[in-house]
């Protein structure tokens, strides 16, 4: 860290005892992303007196209602992301989405440029194919995969792997062109919905063995600069549509099963290397523990993080960030609810949220998205204490969005 070094002068105008008062300078972050997630990481980053930059394909993006500065381009464009940094000239480059054109961000952490957590690992995680190599190259168990380039290629892995599948693209998230495949009829229309949700021109997708898990986590894992590796307590959530619905922490399980997860997030993010939190999925059956994917900033299933610890995610994140100390994380009962929108339309209201939050230990975020489509995430309810599952959602569900 850059640190300006102040001295204190004896009356004499000389040194008395060398004494230092070191002042850390406000750090300029450039955040590629301006969503939710990244609303709620310039929150925490502003706290710790940082300068924000946060960017976005569109106007009024959650982070930029809150950030010093925004910027509005594709950062899948190029010349647009480099213009950007060579504008900017930020400490930090903070990644908030995987659709970045991250070959950018490897060439100008060559030129001197901090990439959160790390160029490679921003790389890596762009597309699902990659980060699972890594996973498999390492030896961490995963769910059996293979790749396919067209539909017949599709048919011989699907039956190699045996049914039922699950079919994604390698490049899409919140489950956008995913599909379970139950026998061969399904195929086609499996391979169409995946070109249908591929971001990106490259037609491929991952065909995996279908888990039959109990329950599935996000573990979060921080990688510090100046101390371990630490762990959030596990988030057990549920997904429909391949998009989280519900998350709760701490998710109970058995003791091995969680130190196996963890000695897997390590691995896999020491490999990924640099500094801050991942969000680690992991699947749990009856007897082991599956790796599933990995976002090297924080997860949206670790919003509950926001009720559930004394620091959340967002400021794990950027306390990892800055290199400051985290001397402990604690966790109460909490859980958090998703509240969508249900159709599309501009400038949203919200009714319902008195009577969400006339409810002891309920609060809600609404993230100010200012347009909305059907099932788009609007806001999230979160409740701590007993029952705080069913009191998350039955708050989410008292909020409709108009
Ligand atoms: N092999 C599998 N077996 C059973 N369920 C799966 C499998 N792969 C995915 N799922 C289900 O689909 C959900 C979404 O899949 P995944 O996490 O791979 O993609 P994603 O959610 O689109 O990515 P992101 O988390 O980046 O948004 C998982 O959380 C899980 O519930
Ligand atoms: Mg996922």
């Amino acid at each position: 860290m850059r640190l300006i070094l102040l001295r204190r002068l004896g009356t004499d105008g000389l040194p008395p005892h060398a004494e230092w008062i070191k002042i850390p300078p406000m750090k300029k972050i450039l955040l590629l992303g301006s969503g939710e997630l990244g609303k709620e990481f310039v929150i925490s980053a502003k706290r710790l007196g940082c300068h924000v930059i946060a960017c976005d394909s569109y106007e009024g993006a959650p982070a930029m209602q809150i950030a010093d500065e925004s910027c509005i381009f594709s950062m899948l464009d190029e010349g647009a992301l480099r213009a950007a940094i060579a504008k900017y000239r930020p400490d930090l480059i903070v990644p908030e989405v995987e659709a970045i054109r991250t070959e950018v961000l490897v060439d100008v952490e060559n030129e001197g440029y901090e990439v959160i957590p790390s160029a490679r690992a921003a790389n890596l995680t762009m597309n699902r194919d990659r980060i699972r190599d890594v996973a498999a190259g390492l030896g961490v168990r995963t769910a059996k995969f293979s790749y396919a380039e067209s539909v017949e290629e599709l048919h011989a892995h699907a039956k190699a792997i045996g049914f039922p599948v699950v079919i994604k693209p390698v490049m899409s998230s919140s489950g956008k062109g995913q599909s379970v495949a139950k026998s061969e009829s399904d195929i086609q229309a499996s391979w169409d919905f995946a070109c249908m949700g591929m971001r990106g021109d490259r037609k491929k997708v991952i065909v995996e063995e279908f888990i039959n898990f109990e329950f599935e986590i996000t573990l979060l894992t921080i990688r510090q600069k100046n101390g371990p590796t630490l762990f959030c307590d596990p988030i057990g959530h549920v997904q429909e549509r391949g998009d989280y619905q519900y998350s709760w922490q701490p998710q109970q399980m058995n003791h091995d099963v969680l130190k196996a997860a963890q000695e897997m997030a390590a691995k896999v993010t020491a490999d990924l290397g640099g500094a801050g939190l991942f969000g680690v999925e992991f699947f749990v059956t009856k007897d082991e523990v599956i790796f599933s994917e990995l976002s090297p900033r924080p997860h949206d299933t670790g919003m509950v993080t926001l009720i559930s610890q004394n620091l959340s995610e967002f400021d794990l994140h950027a306390r990892a960030i800055l290199g400051l100390p985290i001397p402990s994380i604690e966790c109460v009962e909490g859980a958090s609810a998703v509240v969508l929108a249900t159709k599309e339309g501009n400038d949203p209201t919200y009714t319902g949220l008195e009577e969400a939050l006339n409810e002891r230990g309920v609060d809600v975020r609404i993230f100010g998205k200012p347009t909305t489509r059907p099932y788009r995430r609007m806001a999230v309810a979160l409740a701590s204490g007993p029952d705080a599952l069913v009191r998350a959602r039955t708050a989410a569900a008292k909020i409709t969005v108009h």
